[in-house]
C-alpha cells in the first residue's frame, strides 16, 4: 500500500485536477484506489459527482473520531473516496490543541490495508490538515505550473517537507516533481522548466501534464478525462502519468 500525498501551498496549480484524473488512470490500470479529500473545498469530491454540501459523515468526522473510516468511505467511478465539505474548515482551530493532532489521518488510514493507492488532495496552505497528510505519507508528489512565479515558495515547501521528516516522519521522501498545464509553444514555459528541473535534480517527473481545456471541463461533468475526452492530451498526459508512477512506486518496493 503506497500512501501519496499531493501538495503545494500554492492553490489552483494542479493538484485537485491530478488526485482525480490520476486516480482513476491507476484504476483504469487495474490498482485499487482510495482518494482522500483533505480540502474543506471539497472540489475533489463534487469531480467524481458526489455533492459535498449534502454530506453528514465526511474525513472531519474521521479525524475527529466520531466515525470510523470504513463508514464514511464512498464508491464512484471504480475509486473509494474519503469526502470532504465545508465542515473541515474549521477544523485547524478545532484540532490545535489535541496532543498528536499531526497524526489524525495517519491514524484513521491504519485500519486499511486493501488499497494498492491512496492519494490525499491537500488543502493550498501548510495547515494541520496538509501536515496531517505529509505524516500518513509514504510520499510527497509535487505538482508545479509551469510559470515563474511556481518556483517561489518552492524553497518553503522543500524546508516544511525535511523538517516533517525530521520530527515526524521519518519514512517521508519527496515522489516528484510534476509539471502541470505545461504549454511548449511558450517560451516561458520551456525557460522555466529547465530552472524547475535543475533546482530539482532528477525529481521532475517524465511526464508533463500539458495546459488542457478539457481537463478543466470535466469537474463540471463530475467525470474523469478518461470517460469525458479519452482522446484528449489530458486523458494520454493523465494515463503516462499514471504509468510512470507505478513504474517508480513499484521499483522502491513495498514499504
Ligand atoms: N492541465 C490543465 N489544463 C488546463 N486547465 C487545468 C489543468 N489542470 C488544472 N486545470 C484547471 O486549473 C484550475 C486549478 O486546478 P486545480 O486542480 O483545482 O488546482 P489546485 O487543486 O492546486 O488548487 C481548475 O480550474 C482546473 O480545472
Ligand atoms: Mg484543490
Amino acid at each position: 500500500m503506497k500512501i501519496l500525498a499531493f501538495s503545494n501551498q500554492k492553490g489552483g496549480v494542479g493538484k485537485t485536477t491530478t488526485v482525480q484524473n490520476l486516480g482513476k488512470g491507476l484504476s483504469n490500470l487495474g490498482k485499487k484506489v482510495l482518494l482522500v479529500d483533505l480540502d474543506a473545498q471539497g472540489n475533489l469530491t463534487d469531480s467524481y459527482g458526489i455533492d459535498n454540501q449534502s454530506l453528514n459523515k465526511t474525513v472531519y468526522h474521521v479525524l475527529k473520531g466520531s466515525e470510523s473510516i470504513k463508514n464514511v468511505i464512498m464508491k464512484s467511478q471504480g475509486v473509494d473516496i474519503l469526502p470532504s465539505n465545508l465542515e473541515l474548515s474549521g477544523a485547524d482551530l478545532e484540532f490545535s490543541s489535541i496532543p498528536g493532532r499531526e497524526f489524525l489521518l495517519k491514524d484513521a488510514l491504519e485500519e486499511l490495508s486493501e488499497y494498492d493507492y491512496i492519494l490525499i488532495d491537500c488543502p493550498p496552505n501548510l495547515s494541520i490538515m496538509t501536515l496531517n497528510a505529509l505524516s500518513a505519507a509514504h510520499k510527497v508528489y509535487i505538482p508545479l505550473q509551469t510559470e515563474y512565479y511556481s518556483i517561489k515558495g518552492m524553497a518553503q515547501l522543500l524546508d516544511s517537507i525535511k523538517l516533517i521528516k525530521k520530527r515526524i516522519n521519518h519514512k517521508l521522501e519527496l515522489g516528484g516533481v510534476i509539471c502541470t498545464m505545461y504549454d511548449k509553444r511558450k517560451n516561458l514555459n520551456k525557460e522555466v522548466k529547465d530552472i524547475i528541473d535543475e533546482y530539482f535534480e532528477g525529481r521532475v517527473l517524465n511526464t508533463q501534464i500539458r495546459e488542457n481545456i478539457s481537463l478543466a471541463e470535466a469537474p463540471s461533468k463530475s467525470i474523469s478525462i478518461f470517460d469525458y475526452k479519452p482522446n484528449s492530451n489530458g486523458a494520454e498526459d493523465y494515463l503516462n502519468l499514471a504509468k510512470e508512477i507505478i513504474e517508480r512506486e513499484e521499483q522502491d518496493g513495498n514499504y
